[in-house]
């Protein structure tokens, strides 16, 4: 079957239903796609929790699990770090196979070669608790209402003002909620505390923060 026959038509889409999958705090939901997106390989949890099958999930799009509350301008913004090879994070609301939701922290890291041609793109998600989906949802929704009657353009020129209003960069933004809101995070010794200390952070210092927070080696 190739990709394209696997992408689900509006009719196959699940409806969304109000409801959350609670995922177990530790869990870290990982998959890889090849550069175009194609997923390659997912593991158990991720599996598990998107509610499809290994076999529905390989060799078709992320959009499978994408929910229709998430603005087409944030994936944009993943797309466009992730093609120039720059690591960047996201909270995602993802939707099940049953229209349930599952909010997520999701780290987007892409392998080069040699060449700096790239290999594939892998992203690693942990579960965000109700505060960070509170801290993130209105722009979300606001991001979506405009998207609903006009185009990106609009949307993008819309989150381009609010990160001037509030005074910081798309990333700056993702790593503020997490340090004020994070529970986890907090856990891991990067709460509310060190919020002033993390602003002057080098970037590898952040990164083995970061990398404590996805699990990764
Ligand atoms: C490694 C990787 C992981 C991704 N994970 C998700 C995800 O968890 N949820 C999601 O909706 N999109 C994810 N995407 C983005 C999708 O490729 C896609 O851009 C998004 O679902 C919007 O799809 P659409 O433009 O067809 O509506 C991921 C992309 C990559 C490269």
């Amino acid at each position: 079957m190739t990709n394209s026959d696997k992408r689900l038509t509006k009719k196959d889409r699940p409806s969304p239903i109000n409801k959350e999958i609670i995922i177990d705090d530790e869990a870290v939901l990982i998959s890889v796609t090849d550069p175009k997106g194609i997923i390659t390989e997912v593991n158990d949890v991720f599996v598990k929790t998107s509610g499809y099958s290994e076999e529905e999930l390989i060799g078709t799009s992320h959009n499978i699990i994408r929910h229709p509350d998430m603005p087409k301008i944030m994936f944009k913004i993943v797309w466009e770090h992730i093609e120039d090879r720059e690591n960047v994070m996201a909270l995602v609301k993802n939707m099940a196979k049953d229209g349930r939701y599952y909010w997520i922290l999701t780290d987007f890291i892409t392998k080069v070669d040699a060449d700096r041609n790239i290999i594939n793109y892998t992203a690693y998600r942990r579960p965000v608790c109700k505060d960070v989906q509170d801290a993130i949802a209105p722009l979300y929704k606001a991001l979506c209402a405009i998207e609903a009657v006009a185009d990106m353009d609009a949307s993008e020129k819309f989150l381009i003002d609010y990160l001037e209003n509030i005074g910081m960069t798309y990333d700056e933004m993702v790593e503020d909620i997490i340090i004020k809101y994070c529970k986890k995070a907090a856990a891991l010794g990067f709460g509310k505390h060190l919020k002033d200390e993390f602003k002057t952070m080098s970037k590898e210092k952040k990164q083995s923060f970061f990398n404590k927070f996805f699990g990764i080696k």
